[in-house]
């Protein structure tokens, strides 16, 4: 297949809606990360994201909608919560579980009575929705377990033969995922932290649970995984990461210096995921520079761009600096345990 990147005057975006509607694939920026989009209620096109992403059928995806008028499309009931949610955050990056309606097929929810929605904000999303005239599905458009892409050269990278047309609207703004809440239980339950932080989202609903998934060290193997999402490794370069962590920022910062080290005199090609403040202590490997400590933003930012350089460099151990998990650094937390396979460092 030649896959077709469009750089998005209006006739191209309308070409894009077109191959939605005949039940093509489309990849399209959002204000989080690249989606892989799909008519979520066409179980063939449906199926065509699961085959380009290699991702296991019980992972369900989040439709994207134009506006929350369109919640009635796919939702079989609207709960209070979601309105004061909705008229918040979106268009925003919190995606909310809410009932299915029949006629979102079982594909896109991944089996669940449950479906994930969101109205993405930015502009070529909103307009690509609109046009298609149908409710998008769209994981993020990574091949499965990969960093997810930030910017159309990651989407090629990953899916260039599997996509119809890739929309490149130029690096995404936040960098990490949405947040992903339950509101089909009370109190709801937060599954995955995201551009929505947990404090903004206890301040509008009062308590909100953390899914025990979301910081765990190891992984969690028994009863039933709220978020499928959350059990697969993700988020994975190939190299093998150490995350390091603690409570004091100098001693984290000491033991990515001798652990990056250790790894050096061992032979093998190290690179660092660290902070400006880290990086200062930093005399071995390859360095990347996320941001300041005291800028979680610019850290999710660069986040995944940063763990496919590594991947490019070819390095065989990346050790990464841990932050604080709060407000957006939460989100940070949450991606780099599950792309360090919870091999965690204590500092
Ligand atoms: O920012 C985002 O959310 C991006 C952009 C493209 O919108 N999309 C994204 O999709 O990250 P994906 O498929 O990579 O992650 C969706 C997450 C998964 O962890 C999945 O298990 C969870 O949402 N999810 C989807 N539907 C669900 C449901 N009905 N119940 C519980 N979790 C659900
Ligand atoms: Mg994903």
């Amino acid at each position: 297949m030649r896959t077709v990147v469009l750089k998005c005057p209006p006739d191209d975006l309308e070409k894009a809606a077109q191959v939605l509607r005949e039940g093509g694939l489309v990849a399209f920026p959002t204000e989080t990360v690249y989606g892989l989009g799909a008519n979520a209620l066409d179980e063939k096109a449906v199926a065509k994201i699961f085959h380009a992403k290699g991702r296991p059928p019980d992972n369900p995806l989040i439709v994207h909608l134009a506006s929350a008028e369109d919640l009635p499309q796919v939702v079989a009931s609207i709960p209070p919560e979601a309105i004061v949610l909705a008229s918040r955050f979106w268009p925003g990056p919190l995606t909310l579980v809410l009932p299915r309606k029949d006629e979102v097929p079982l594909i896109t929810t991944g089996g669940l009575e449950t479906v994930a929605v969101r109205v993405p904000d930015h502009p070529l999303a909103l307009e690509l929705i609109r046009r298609s005239g149908v409710p998008v599905a769209g994981p993020s458009a990574n091949l499965s377990g990969r960093p997810s892409p930030t910017t159309a050269a990651h989407v090629l990278e990953d899916l260039g033969d599997k996509v119809d047309v890739i929309i490149d609207g130029g690096p995404t703004g936040l960098g990490v995922e949405s947040t992903v809440l339950d509101l089909t239980t009370s109190p709801p339950v937060l599954l995955r932290p995201g551009g929505v932080t947990w404090e903004a989202l206890e301040e509008v609903l009062g308590k909100v649970i953390l899914d025990p998934a979301i910081l765990a060290k190891e992984p969690i193997e028994e009863g039933p995984v709220r978020s499928p999402g959350m059990k697969y490794r993700h988020y994975a370069p190939k190299a093998k990461v150490y995350l390091v962590e603690g409570q004091d920022e100098e001693r984290i910062a000491a033991r990515v210096d001798s652990l990056a080290a250790e790894l050096a005199a061992a032979g093998l090609k190290v690179g660092v995921l660290a902070t400006a403040e880290g990086a200062a202590r930093c005399g071995r490997g390859l360095v990347l520079i996320g941001g300041s400590r005291r800028d979680p933003a610019a850290l999710a930012a660069s986040l995944f761009a940063h763990l496919r350089t590594f991947d490019r460099l070819d390095v065989d151990a990346v050790v990464v600096e841990g932050i604080k998990p709060v407000g957006l650094g939460l989100a940070v937390m949450n991606r780099l345990r599950k792309a360090a396979g919870y091999n965690i460092i204590e500092a």
